[in-house]
């Protein structure tokens, strides 16, 4: 096992400190979960494909320790704290925690009440997968204390069902799976059929490149709805083929309606491009994947109709002042993009994308530069 990493212990000790000042105890451990990136592959989770996410140096704390009932306090915005003594029906933030409590019940890992003081600096609201942060971390604390020894790609299919059956959200397994599965320096190729990985070496600093992600701070429009009809929509698509997921669609099905075959379209090429990513990353390095991640971004754009104007002008605004590539990441409606620049010209990428923000009066993004993190591990 790498050594914990150190921000996820200075993290860690703002966790811990929460955890003595709100339940006047020491906690028995600390386990930290990243959010992530995914870098190619979007969509394409819950058609059994392709995904190629990386985690980021943000992480979702979670220290705990047993009790007599469940106590769930979390820091953010100055703090609040849930008690229960059932695990039904908790709503709201701490949903992620109970659910994950519920679901490792319901999958035979029992676990006890318990007191867990989260504390995370991944970024709220902005397609990172904050919440699959929060979910992975308490996973493996409950996992710890109550002595399981759960497979990866098993807690990763836990943690997505207490989204999905608990707090109701119906996502695939992204992001539940880049947080406890990717591996410091690597993009982690994965078959989302039956989670098979490739750990592909993804070291930007080595070959003079920089990952830009670009938090549009744009509000998730219907993105819960639209989200739903996409699935629906692929779901339609498959069963007009007569296969089961669009995965297993020939490379030159189409159909006649307009809409159904723009949404086969994205899931098809999307997952070819996710093999060639594949592919470039190894022969040639990063700077042989702009243009698929560009062309990815065009697909969601056009064909599957996620984008939207803050996204589709960080996008534009990034290939113009010079990027290898960009596209958005994630769900969609709001949210991230990504943009691979070389280093000398990240200073130049990020002017660009915030004064076209402004030029069209669109909220003012937030600009960091990401490398591919540890996934989720204890801390202490
Ligand atoms: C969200 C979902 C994931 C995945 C992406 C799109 O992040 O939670 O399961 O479907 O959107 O790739």
């Amino acid at each position: 096992m790498p050594a914990p990493d150190p921000h996820a212990a200075e993290l860690a000790d703002r966790a811990e400190d929460a955890f003595r000042a709100e339940f006047g105890a020491d906690p028995a451990g600390s386990w930290a979960a990243p959010g992530r990136v995914n870098l190619i592959g979007e969509h394409t989770d819950y058609n059994e494909g392709f995904v190629m996410p990386f985690a980021l140096p943000f992480y979702a704390v979670a220290a705990a320790a047993e009790s007599e009932t469940w106590e769930f306090h979390s820091t953010y915005r100055g703090g609040s704290t849930v008690r229960t003594d059932t695990l039904d029906g908790v709503t709201g933030w701490a949903a992620y925690l109970a659910g994950i409590a519920w679901a490792m019940n319901e999958a035979g890992y029992p676990v006890r009440p318990t007191r867990i003081a989260l504390h995370s600096d991944v970024p709220h609201g902005a397609g990172l997968s904050s919440s699959a942060a929060m979910e992975c971390a308490a996973l493996l604390a409950l996992a710890d204390l109550y002595g399981h020894d759960i497979d990866r790609g098993l807690a990763a299919r836990i943690a997505r069902r207490a989204e999905n059956e608990y707090v109701g959200a119906p996502t695939g397994i992204l992001d539940q799976s880049a947080s406890l599965l990717c591996e410091e320096g690597r993009a982690m190729f994965m078959d989302c059929r039956d989670l098979s990985r490739d750990q592909v070496p993804f070291e930007l600093e080595a070959e003079g490149l920089t990952m830009l992600v670009v938090d549009t701070n744009a509000p998730h429009r219907h993105a819960d709805g639209e989200y739903a009809a996409r699935r629906a929509d692929c779901e339609e698509a498959a069963r007009l083929l007569g296969v089961e997921f669009l995965r297993d669609a020939p490379d030159d099905a189409s159909l006649e309606d307009d809409r159904l075959n723009r949404r086969l379209r994205h899931i098809v090429t999307e997952n070819r491009r996710v093999l060639e990513t594949v592919k470039a990353l190894k022969e040639t390095g990063a700077s042989g994947i702009g243009d698929l991640l560009t062309a990815s971004h065009v697909s969601m754009r056009d064909d599957y109709e996620i984008s939207c104007a803050e996204l589709d002008s960080a996008v534009d605004a990034a290939l113009g002042a010079g990027a290898l590539g960009a596209r958005m990441t994630g769900g969609g409606f709001g949210g991230s993009a990504i943009a691979l620049v070389e280093a000398t010209s990240a200073q130049k990428v990020e002017a660009a994308v915030t004064d076209a923000a402004a030029e069209k009066n669109l909220p003012t993004p937030r600009v960091f530069k990401a490398r591919a993190a540890q996934g989720a591990h204890r801390v202490r």
